[in-house]
């Protein structure tokens, strides 16, 4: 079966042609980053127009690159929610108007089920039961799968999401958007010790995670210690900058690591899934495979142009819905908040000792 796969719930619009094996024919991304980074975030309005410029082009390469025609196509795929309503219209617009023109049927894909097969496509199924942890910049979720497409949330944030922080203190430093892989890139020259931040825990034995006490803090040193702003992006940066963004990090990775060991101890998993855009993240891939590997859990994490947003983890998310014959129809729209599951897996209360 060949999928046409479609995204466009934020700032990439993505395109990607796989075959049934799964094997990934092609994955193109038109990213809108030049769009948005002087405003150091993504642009709603923005990001809405870009999509309905790139969405035929990428569609294009996409077809061009696997080498197959429009007519090849057996099944389209696309993502229906999460995300900003107006960037998701125009990827489930296109994909309605698709399916209906060439006679192929439908299938909507959740976003956050999308960045779960993201690390299927690199593995191949997971060895069950198995904890993902899905950090992007717009989601922080940490999910508890006993077999393939079925989730029970662990924990959620309350606030900001992992990559959501990792923008919003990269854009009070000076540095730019988005701010994941310049923080990652300077938190390695820098001291993580040298600033304290706090890593939030609920005193209710919840596992849910907090990003905004930590961006909140930097504010804070920020000026209390008079930290100059970065320099130009190219330019060497102060030594401050470069240890503020170790300390972040340290303070992010730190949080994200004990609530999943945590999970970890009463739900005892075969894998730790990492995924979604703050996945990329060279230390904290490196921190849970330290910590998790030794005790036989696997850590597995997508190749980083998978671990981003793309259309070949819709694509592939689509296929087993697709060989059940579960297809949307005409009526299917796009929505800004779904979640994936209803199912919340209660954690025991550590401050009680019954
Ligand atoms: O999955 P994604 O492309 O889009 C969403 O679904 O949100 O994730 C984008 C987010 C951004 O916040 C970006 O700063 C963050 O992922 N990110 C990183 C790294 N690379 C991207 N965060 C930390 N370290 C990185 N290396
Ligand atoms: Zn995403």
């Amino acid at each position: 079966m060949l999928i046409l796969g479609i995204e466009s719930s934020c700032d990439e619009t993505a395109a990607a042609v796989l075959s049934g094996e799964p094997q990934v024919l092609s994955s193109a991304v038109a990213s809108q980053i030049d769009v948005h980074h002087a405003f150091g975030g993504v642009v709603p309005e923005l990001a809405s127009r870009e999509h309905l410029r790139n969405i035929r082009p990428v569609v294009q390469q996409a077809l061009r690159e696997a080498a197959v025609e429009l007519r090849d196509i057996e099944c389209v795929a696309v993502t229906y929610a999460p995300g900003l309503i107006g960037s998701l219209l125009v990827g489930v617009t296109y994909a309605k108007a698709l399916s209906f023109a060439l006679g192929v049927p439908l299938v909507a894909v959740h976003h956050l089920e999308g960045h779960v097969f993201a690390a299927e496509l690199e593995h191949g199924p997971f060895p069950y039961p198995a904890l993902i942890l899905i950090v992007s910049g717009g989601h922080s979720s940490l999910l508890f799968s006993e077999e393939r497409e079925k989730y029970k949330l662990v924990a959620q944030t309350r606030d900001d999401a992992a990559g959501e922080a990792y923008d919003k203190v990269a854009k009070l430093l000076g540095l730019g958007y988005p701010g994941g892989p310049i923080l990652d890139r300077l938190a390695a020259e820098g001291n993580p010790r040298a600033y304290p931040l706090p890593m939030a825990r609920f005193s209710d034995g919840s596992l849910d995670l907090s990003f905004s006490g930590i961006k909140t803090a930097v504010v804070r040193l920020v000026a209390e210690q008079q930290i100059p702003r970065a320099a130009a992006a190219d330019a060497p940066q102060p030594g401050e900058i470069l240890d503020l963004a170790a300390s972040f990090q340290y303070a992010v990775i730190g949080t994200l690591l004990d609530r999943v060991k945590r999970a970890a101890a009463h739900l005892s998993p075969r894998c730790v899934v990492l995924t979604g855009g703050v996945a990329c993240n060279r230390g904290l891939r490196a921190a849970f495979r330290e910590h998790f590997e030794p005790q036989g859990i696997r850590v597995l994490f997508p190749r980083p142009a998978w671990t981003t947003d793309n259309a070949a983890m819709i694509a592939a998310a689509a296929l087993p819905k697709a060989r059940r014959g579960e297809f949307a129809d005409l009526r299917t729209s796009a929505y800004a908040t779904v979640p994936l599951t209803r199912e919340r897996i209660p954690m025991p209360n550590p401050l009680k000792n019954n």
